[in-house]
């Protein structure tokens, strides 16, 4: 990923250390900008009913839209993993819901990886399915 920023990384490693995975044991760590430039974190948070864990990109994003964002320039993942992972497949769903052009680095203990959403979710579901005219993501690149 061209020009990712050093202060993505550093924001998507530091949400890592937040990470509540006591029955994993697997931390993730999430980034997400803005097209305005903003970052807005996320980590996975689980949960004794296992079922009911959260993703940190999905954490990530919520974070993003409660403050009134819809659209994304790209998302960094830090973990532990080597090779780097990427997101599930729950997550690239709920990306997708705000564009297919949205870039992903997935950073791991010792190799980085790199995607364009839509490789990772080619035929997305999304509102064209439903008919329906989402304000603001058909936009979206
Ligand atoms: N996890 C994420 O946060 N993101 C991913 O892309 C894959 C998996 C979390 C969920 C769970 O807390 C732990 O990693 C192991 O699956």
């Amino acid at each position: 990923m061209s020009g990712v920023s050093e202060s993505l990384e550093s924001a998507a490693r530091e949400a890592r250390g937040h990470a509540h995975a006591p029955y994993s044991g697997f931390r993730v760590g999430a980034a997400i900008e803005g097209e305005d430039g903003s970052v807005h974190i996320g980590c996975n948070v689980e949960n004794a009913s296992y079922g009911l864990t959260i993703c940190a990109e999905r954490s990530a994003v919520g974070a993003a839209v409660a403050i009134g964002l819809r659209r994304f320039r790209r998302l960094v993942i830090v973990t532990d993993a080597d090779p780097p992972v990427a997101p599930c497949g729950a997550c690239r769903q709920v990306l997708a819901e705000f564009g297919p052009g949205l870039e992903i680095l997935s950073i791991g203990s010792i190799a980085r990886r790199e995607w364009r959403l839509a490789e990772l979710l080619p035929d997305a579901f999304g509102a064209d399915a439903l008919k329906r005219d989402v304000p603001r993501l058909r936009e979206t690149p």
